[in-house]
């Protein structure tokens, strides 16, 4: 066979460690925490159909044709009227693109600003994807320490100070992936300030910030932006259905102008169908509901999480207690090699998704993620004790 020569910018083969892991915990048997999905059950599938009826008979022809770059204006209103409503975010209709999900604006952004060997800062741990899309693009990371309340302001100007030619700060500051951790309003303000003061740009990715089950919402850090430096992502993934691939990101207008040129070298143009689709369900239906019912069922699924690992993981593991979104985060004493606690757990048919791939540099040792959103309430017990039980064998607690 011909031996194909791949871009340096192509993964080894055998660096797909979450691949791996999600394919090792796909058996049945396996009570799984690894994935990250939404609840299916929730999913508006009738209101849904329904709005794809009305889709094709208001905008059939047009849905069917090629498409603006930039998306449907009616659904870049909708998403301007949304971000202003619920975050505070401003903007005309030239700030806002349409993507093919989320996950494209981090390509877009990237491509856009990333030229190898170029620093990218990056919450630590962060969303695994994202340092997957940055480093394709040659990006050299600088782990920012986090605590509880996400990305610490003095690391970040220390790390601001020592990388002066830094051009972009990634961060997601609500009900973090993986961490589960959001950052409180101070900090969001700070952030915005030192974007300023050191002249950088910060991608704010907010696909969980809807998903409240508990406490206040905090508004984005772009609400604090005065001068174009935070560029604001989001999707319509987590509150309607990962499947329709629509995300957006509000920008100052060249930069939206510049990735929308390289959107059009991706793929032309999002799905119509699905924009049209997502704009006649937001005006048949209460989606501030809609979006209720996924908190208050995460809400639950979260809390049974926290009375499990109560009552059976071992007292020196700590852990997160998000107040919304999708994941939380378990960190094990003593530990040195997480993938051999995976392996082990699977031994006992429970799994997890080790820390190590969410790090861009050195991995803490014996940390984890948990996903509870697609976890159904009769398996969460029974799935806490079996990873207990193998985490009190690894720690040595009876
Ligand atoms: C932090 C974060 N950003 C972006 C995405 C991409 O989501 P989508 O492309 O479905 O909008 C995800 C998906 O899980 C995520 O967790």
């Amino acid at each position: 066979m011909m031996m194909v020569q791949f871009s340096k910018r192509v993964p080894a083969d055998g660096t797909d460690a979450v691949g791996a892991i999600l394919k090792a915990a796909a058996d049945p048997k396996i009570i799984s925490f690894a994935g990250g999905l939404p609840a299916p059950e929730l999913f508006p599938v009738k209101e849904m159909k329904a709005a794809v009826d009305a889709a094709f008979d208001e905008h059939g022809r047009e849905l069917m044709q090629y498409g603006a770059a930039k998306g449907v204006t009616a659904l870049r209103e909708l998403i301007l009227k949304h971000v202003k409503e619920k975050e505070n975010v401003t903007g005309e209709l030239d700030n806002v693109l349409v993507t093919t999900g989320s996950e494209q604006v981090l390509d877009l952004v990237g491509k856009a600003l990333i030229d190898p060997g170029d620093v990218v800062l990056v919450e630590q741990p962060t969303y695994l994807c994202a340092l997957d899309v940055f480093k394709s693009y040659g990006g050299r990371f600088v782990s920012v320490a986090m605590d509880e309340d996400g990305m610490r302001m003095d690391a970040l100007e220390d790390a601001l100070k020592a990388n002066p030619t830094a051009k972009l700060l990634y961060t997601v500051p609500n009900f973090q992936n993986p961490t589960g951790r959001t950052m409180p309003v101070e900090r969001r303000k700070k952030l915005a300030e030192l974007a300023s003061k050191y002249d950088i740009t910060v991608l704010e990715d907010n696909p969980y910030g809807e998903i409240r089950f508990a406490g206040k919402h905090v508004p984005a850090v772009k609400s604090f932006d005065k001068d174009g430096h935070v560029f604001y992502m989001s999707t319509f993934s987590k509150t309607l259905a990962p499947g329709f691939r629509l995300g957006w990101v509000v920008a100052p207008k060249e930069v939206v102008d510049k990735l929308t040129v390289l959107k059009q070298s991706a793929d032309l143009h999002s799905d119509n169908l699905a924009q049209y689709g997502v704009v006649e369900f937001f005006k048949h239906n209460d989606v501030d509901a809609h979006v209720k019912e996924i908190s208050d069922l995460y809400g639950k699924r979260k809390q049974l999480m926290i009375e499990g690992m109560k009552k059976y993981f071992p007292s020196s593991v700590k852990y997160t207690n998000p107040e919304g979104g999708m994941f939380l985060w378990v960190e094990v004493p003593g530990v040195d090699d997480t993938v051999a606690v995976f392996k082990e757990c699977l031994k006992n048919n429970v799994a997890f998704v080790p820390g190590d791939p969410f790090f861009a540099g050195k991995p803490q040792p014996g940390a984890f993620r948990l996903n509870y959103s697609n976890m159904k309430e009769d398996k969460i017990e029974e799935g806490l004790k079996r990873l207990g039980d193998t985490l009190k064998k690894v720690v040595g607690e009876k």
